[in-house]
């Protein structure tokens, strides 16, 4: 991908939650953006070449004398840098100012008041904006106290003397509030201004990442096979839909279906793939050998470890049927890289990756393709949207690799897996009928193994228990229980317990997370 990535932003990463948010944001503009950790080695910056430079946030507190501290050289590299937060107040501070505790700690909105005129990076923002003051989104308990040489102050809030500082000599610029946000107004428009400042061209565009990854994907596979794991997730659609663009018929997924899929999933899988783009899917048909192995098990986790092992078993068990296959391709994307990356100091604080999903058949000697290795999850559903992948499948919900597996509480059985598919059908049915949908982050049905006494009209029922569940979270580790409509709820309610005979019940789960987690197993 060298042409597109000719110009490109390094962000070096001190551990805030919006660093991603910082890398997409460029990206959006049209400019590569890497993110490394803050300390990666300095041969690494050199090599990588960036015409600008981003210092992120961090929870480090800067008056500590081990805080963290980026690499003097960086200074001299005579390329724009931009310090944000945490990266202002470090480089004030390495550069001959000073930082302080906040008399008050600043989190979310402020007012700061701009002095447009004389400044390289906030007077194009406003132009014709009388009015100087700017909404901004603010997240700090420290704040310089003393400008560096060469610095001048652009920007005050109440509680925050410096705000905003730059050098405009050297393209050195300092903004304690966030620009990545949205609700810092302009946001968008200072970091393309930077952009602009460091002279970048705005190459990277979807069109250009698809032709890029297709031509690049030509060149390292050549003549030779590859083989894909269909999930019908996201990012192994892209890349089946990427390969297939690229080299045809040398493409084979396989896709399999572990009877724990929501309903008609594979079918639509199949449709989408095989019978509309022509892709070659051998569908696996493993229900029974899912259904088998979980048949005694009732512990969460070793439900997932089952699950996984015979994932493995069924896609080796096809792979080893088809002959001649050199590559395995594999949706790993940017957000998975980083967060196996992590600081050498541990400074910047990792997220951890969450669940992972299966595991690889490692005695099958494939060499690895990673097509989406340098893309967030929204240049992927970009890509996904400019090859033609439905809608519906680039932007549902997550859905766990265990699927329904940890969604039936306890024992797993194809009847319970056939009982819980149809309501959760119902739930998302409804959800999208009323819109709401895309007001939440996740939803899903869960099947109780537990019976309760109904009746329908002068018959007792007793039956088992369905608990939906839909939550609105950011970045699915902290979540709030969904405050769906109560009208909404009771049409969900009474078309389940209507349309499902062995349901007798319905109940709606308000756990926050924490201490609840999303799923219930
Ligand atoms: P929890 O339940 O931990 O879920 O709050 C957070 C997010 O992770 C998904 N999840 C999984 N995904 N394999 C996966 O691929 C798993 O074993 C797994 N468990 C939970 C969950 O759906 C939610 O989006």
């Amino acid at each position: 991908m060298s042409d597109i990535q000719k110009d490109k932003i390094l962000i070096l990463d001190f551990g805030s939650q919006y660093t991603q948010l910082i890398a997409r944001r460029i990206r959006e503009i049209g400019v590569f953006s890497e993110l490394v950790p803050f300390d990666v080695d300095f041969e690494y910056i050199k090599e990588f070449n960036p015409k600008g430079i981003i210092l992120s946030g961090g929870p480090d507190t800067v008056t500590n004398t081990d805080s963290a501290r980026v690499n003097s050289k960086v200074f001299e590299l005579g390329i724009p840098i931009l310090g944000i937060c945490y990266g202002m107040q470090t480089m004030s501070v390495q550069l001959g100012g000073d930082a302080k505790s906040a008399s008050k700690h600043e989190y979310g909105f402020a007012s700061i008041n701009v002095d447009y005129s004389s400044s390289k990076l906030l007077s194009h923002i406003v132009k014709n904006n009388n009015d100087k003051s700017l909404d901004v989104w603010m997240s700090h308990g420290i704040e310089v106290s003393k400008v560096p040489d060469g610095f001048e102050l652009l920007a005050s809030s109440e509680n925050c003397e410096i705000a905003a500082i730059e050098n405009s000599e050297k393209n050195f610029f300092g903004l304690q509030f966030h620009p990545e946000v949205t609700h810092t107004a302009k946001g968008k428009e200072i970091l393309e201004r930077f952009l602009d400042i460091c002279n970048c061209q705005k190459e990277w565009t979807v069109k250009n990442i698809v032709k890029n990854i297709i031509s690049d994907l030509k060149a390292k596979l050549g003549e030779k096979k590859v083989l894909l794991g269909l999930s019908g997730g996201v990012d192994s659609s892209v890349v089946a839909a990427l390969l297939h663009k690229a080299v045809g018929d040398q493409l084979t997924c396989i896709f399999v279906d572990n009877g724990l899929l929501r309903l008609n999933e594979g079918d639509q899988v199949m449709e989408t793939f095989a019978k509309n783009m022509g892709v070659k899917v051998i569908r696996a048909n493993a229900q029974e050998k899912f259904y088998s192995a979980l048949l005694e098990e009732s512990d969460p986790e070793a439900k997932r470890k089952i699950i996984g092992r015979c994932f493995i078993e069924v896609f080796d068990d096809e792979a080893m049927k088809l002959k001649d296959i050199n590559f395995l391709a594999q949706g790993t994307i940017y957000p998975d890289v980083i967060e196996s990356a992590g600081s050498k100091t541990g400074k910047a604080k990792v997220i951890k990756s969450h669940h992972n999903v299966g595991g690889l058949p490692e005695d099958l000697n494939f060499e690895l393709v990673e097509p989406l290795r340098e893309l967030f999850k929204d240049e992927v559903r970009n890509i996904g949207i400019e090859l033609g992948i439905p809608h519906e499948m680039l932007f549902r919900h997550p859905f766990p690799g265990p699927g329904l597996g940890v969604r039936i509480l306890g024992q797993v059985k194809e009847e319970y897996a056939n009982i819980l598919r149809l309501a959760d059908n119902i739930f998302i049915e409804e959800l999208y009928k009323a819109g709401l949908y895309n007001e939440v982050n996740q939803a899903f049905a869960v099947f109780l193994p537990v019976k309760s006494v109904g009746v329908t009209g002068d018959e007792r029922r007793y039956d088992f228990v369905i608990s939906l569940r839909a939550v609105e979270t950011i970045d699915f580790m902290t979540a709030r229980w969904a405050r769906l409509p109560y009208d909404f709820l009771d049409k969900v309610s009474n078309r389940i317990i209507n349309e499902i005979v062995r349901v007798s019940r319905v109940v709606y789960d308000v756990s926050g997370k924490p201490p609840a987690t999303i799923e219930w197993e």
